[in-house]
């Protein structure tokens, strides 16, 4: 008998509800990935490298060029001149560079904060670490940090607080005010911050992306994580990356390099060169997902799910209690995808005890517009 290290881990609702959309046939607005491919300079890029012969170990803290291609876009967006020495770190995936930050900090007993809903991926890493999470549940209906129970819930244990802005599933934003608090709070103690900006350049109706790399003070105490599958639209890739300080990236790279030592070589040259000779795209990125943010939400109008417009990543959320109040949303979400042919996240997922009468799913609209139109035809129908 093993003896199980994630006892309560199963396969995550992702997995779970991709597989039950093929099954049924169902259209998947569930998993956050595109239904529609990388730009073609971008994917011509990478056959070109695997020619070329870059088929070898890339240097462990990342090709050089692409360290350089984030330097000069952190510059740019946010400001700061970071070392693509001593603070750029690419890694396989954001997923993996939140496991190798949260283990590079964190001893068993440590505590670290984080805040529901929150992404699967946190608390496994933790556990791992022998570390515990404390939730905080984000106050509803916005999705705001409750600053009271955060201070309550930092104690002489608090090694780590994990934010996420652009908030998965939520969509929210933090704002420069709350950095500021959230700096404040953690003066003056021994607490790190690992800030997963995943979603980045999701940000729409003109609002500007928070960045902890705008803030001196964060920081100087931060990781912030990135990844190239969201915003080259390669999820599959599998490609991301940290920044940290030069004494908090040395402690990453140590558990990086014996995590996977290395992220995918012709994948970093063609992230390189793309970044290098496409600055268009990222200038782009809001308006395109914008876009499809707008034709989801015009097209639900007619529907009897209530929502409002996301502020941010790709994911809607829309309460459904006009239509099936009797469900819960796990129930709910089922019976969307085997009964109605759509296929969505339940919400309380995200939680580690969802608020009893939350009646929320999750839709992701990084389709093509015919698939969102198609799904929300038969969302409207019901
Ligand atoms: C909030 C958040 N963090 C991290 C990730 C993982 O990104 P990657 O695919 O680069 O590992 C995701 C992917 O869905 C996410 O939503």
């Amino acid at each position: 008998m093993i003896q199980s290290k994630l006892p309560h881990t199963g396969t995550t609702i992702f997995t779970r509800m991709s597989q039950l959309a093929a099954e049924c046939g169902a259209i998947n607005l569930s998993q956050g990935f595109p239904d529609f491919d990388g730009p073609d300079a971008l994917r011509e890029a990478v056959a070109r490298a695997v020619l070329q012969g870059h088929n070898q170990y890339a240097p462990m803290t990342g090709l050089p060029a692409l360290r350089e291609q984030l330097a000069l876009k952190v510059q740019r967006l946010y400001g700061r001149n970071l070392s693509a020495q001593d603070e750029i770190t690419v890694t396989p995936g954001a997923t993996q560079a939140i496991f190798c930050a949260i283990h590079a900090l964190v001893h068993p007993g440590d505590e670290v904060i984080v805040f529901d809903p929150c992404y699967d991926s946190y608390e496994p890493a933790v556990q791992l670490a022998g570390g515990i999470c404390v939730h905080q549940r984000l106050r509803l209906p916005d999705f705001a940090i409750d600053w009271p129970a955060l201070e309550a819930a930092i104690g002489a244990r608090t090694r780590l607080i994990i934010i996420n802005s652009p908030h998965n599933p939520s969509g929210a934003l933090l704002s420069r005010a709350d950095l500021d608090r959230l700096a404040a709070l953690i003066r003056d103690r021994d607490i790190h911050l690992l800030s997963d900006e995943v979603y980045e350049h999701l940000v729409f109706d003109g609002a500007e992306h928070q960045s902890v790399l705008r803030h001196d003070e964060l920081y100087q105490r931060a990781f912030v994580v990135g990844s190239f599958g969201k915003t080259y639209h390669v999820t599959g890739w599998k490609t991301g990356y940290v920044l940290a300080p030069p004494a908090l990236s040395a402690e990453l790279r140590k558990v990086h390099q014996f995590v996977s030592f290395t992220a995918v070589t012709p994948l970093q040259w063609a992230l390189a060169e793309f970044m290098q000779q496409h600055p268009e795209h990222l200038a782009e990125l809001p308006g395109f997902y914008q876009a499809k943010r707008d034709l989801f939400c015009a097209l639900l109008a007619d529907s009897r799910f209530v929502f409002t417009p996301s502020p941010g990543t790709y994911f809607q959320l829309a309460d459904y209690s006009a239509i099936r109040p009797d469900l819960d949303d796990v129930a709910m979400a089922e019976w969307l995808t085997r009964e109605q042919g759509v296929a969505v996240i339940p919400v309380s997922v995200f939680y580690r005890e969802p608020p009893a009468d939350m009646r929320l799913v999750r839709f992701c609209f990084a389709k093509r517009d015919d698939t969102l139109r198609a799904a929300a035809q038969r969302l409207c129908a019901i």
